[in-house]
């Protein structure tokens, strides 16, 4: 039997101790945490005490981490975005294989340089696209290459960011800034963007994009609004953006619920939905459920190191940046934007990105000469439905959600990704998201942040060629 593969963390944030983490504390035989870097001392000690690793294999930063020699198997590297570059060249100098967090970079000068570094060192390099390896986006790709759509003319893809979730990442949170942050679309849609290119199977040769911060704006603000909703904002009931519902009583989660496909889920949405106090009543009623786990995790697990007080994050409210009125901070990336493409054969794609849906998810459409593809992948409904050109419903197929049963984060993607890295390890050639693949997508995006800056449509062979690529 293989010795599981051992593993440096860099950064004990969200996604290495809630995504890699937990892979590793459900499968020991697998994967396997030696050495953590963590500048918080906080998260540092806890990953340290999940994962059993000795105080001389602790570290305050990736830097004294990667100076220590070669530790681990292994780097995973979930550091924020703009300490990929500098932490991810320094492991791969330093003889690590690394799993890294998408994106590669927040710019793609660092992006490129990163990949052609570990192909040039002969270093594995995989990159974060959790979604590729969910059982729903597996089965959307057998549809469309078992030829059942006939020629693929057309292909509309939306990325519909849940309201809460614009306001915590991209009005409040890590991704609000461009300068300190990759663009939107980069961000939220290098998985969609990622997936676009695995499915299409060839080149998109040219795009146009339109988008702005159109909404979270100060003039938007409701009449009285203070600079933070701790501070008795007049619109506290009715703002959907009000910090102490989304924090302290989880509307994530309640919307979740409102939406399942079964009705005594959708009841239990209804009953909790606004009422304070409801997240102590939902984990008497679920206990064990992976809801109940829900409960306490994203954004809470991300305002505070103590998620499951009520007390704890209504302090982050008062003091942090997440209790801010989402018309009162210093965010400039856009809340929508919508890219046009082209493909080498003439499918016409266009992606929307916007931060202001009811729901969160993905709903995609593509119509070929012989059917229709239906599909909608949120929290708590995913399904597939193939519909042929003369109004018939061929099949449809419901996949488990998040609500359904006990899987990993991102519809089984966290866990799907983590395996595959280690197959990838082990010489197995079914490694789907390299630094090479993943490479496509950022460079569609950055194009499209191109295009939407200028005004102008963006020729891909072109821009490649600008940034010394093929
Ligand atoms: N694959 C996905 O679907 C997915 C989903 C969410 C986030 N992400 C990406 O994962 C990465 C991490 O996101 P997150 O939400 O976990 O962020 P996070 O802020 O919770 O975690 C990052 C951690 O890195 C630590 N850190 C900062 N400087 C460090 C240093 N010098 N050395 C070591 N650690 C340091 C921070 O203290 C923090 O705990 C980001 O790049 C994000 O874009 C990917």
């Amino acid at each position: 039997m293989n010795q599981p593969l051992t593993a440096l963390l860099l950064g004990a944030g969200d996604r290495g101790a809630n995504a890699y983490g937990r892979f590793a504390l459900e499968n020991p035989q697998e994967l396997r945490f030696v050495a953590v870097a963590e500048t918080q001392p906080e998260r540092r000690k806890q990953f340290a005490a999940n994962h059993h690793i000795p105080e001389e294999r602790c570290f305050p930063s990736w830097k004294q981490a990667l100076a220590a020699g070669k530790i681990a198997d292994v780097v995973i590297n979930a550091t924020q975005d703009a300490t990929h570059y500098p932490s991810g060249m320094a492991a791969l100098e330093a003889g690590y294989d690394m799993l890294l967090e998408k994106p590669i970079a927040p710019n793609l000068a660092d992006a490129v340089a990163l990949t052609l570094t570990a192909e040039r060192l002969g270093r594995k390099l995989m990159i974060g696209h959790v979604l590729r390896y969910t059982e729903f986006f597996e089965a959307l790709g057998e549809v469309i290459q078992s030829g059942a759509l006939g020629q693929l003319v057309t292909l509309s893809w939306r990325e519909n960011v849940g309201a809460y979730h614009m306001a915590h990442s991209y009005v409040r949170g890590n991704w609000r800034s461009t300068r300190d942050s990759a663009p939107m679309l980069l961000a939220k849609c290098c998985h969609d963007l990622d997936l676009l290119t695995w499915y299409l199977r060839e080149p998109i040769t040219s795009l146009a994009s339109t988008g702005s911060l159109l909404h979270f704006r100060p003039e938007n603000a409701p009449a009285g609004a203070p600079a933070r909703c701790t501070d008795g904002c007049p619109a506290a009931l009715e703002c959907p953006f009000y910090a102490p519902a989304i924090y302290r009583d989880m509307l994530p989660i309640k919307y979740t619920l409102l939406h399942s496909e079964h009705p005594s889920i959708r009841w239990l949405g209804k009953a909790v939905l606004r009422a304070p106090g409801s997240i102590p009543t939902l984990d008497k009623l679920l206990p064990g459920q992976p809801l109940s786990r829900a409960l306490h995790a994203w954004p809470r697990s991300v305002i505070t190191n103590d998620p499951k007080s009520d007390e704890a994050v209504m302090q982050a409210l008062l003091e942090g940046p997440y209790g801010r009125c989402v018309y009162h901070c210093d965010n400039d990336v856009v809340d929508h934007q919508v890219v046009l493409m082209s493909t080498q054969s003439g499918v016409s794609v266009s992606l929307t990105m916007h931060g202001h849906s009811y729901e969160e998810g993905r709903t995609i459409r593509m119509d070929g000469s012989k059917a229709t593809l239906l599909g909608k992948f949120s929290h708590a409904v995913c399904y597939l439905e193939l519909w042929d050109q003369r109004g018939f419903l061929l099949w449809r197929k419901s996949f488990a959600t998040e609500l359904d049963r006990k899987q990993s984060g991102h519809g089984g993607g966290d866990a799907g990704l983590a395996r595959a890295f280690i197959r990838m390890l082990r010489g197995e050639p079914d490694a789907l998201t390299s630094g090479r693949s993943a490479l496509e997508s950022h460079i569609l995006a950055f194009a499209a942040e191109e295009a939407r800056l200028t005004k102008q449509t963006v020729f891909l062979e072109t821009f490649k060629q600008n940034w010394g690529l093929q």
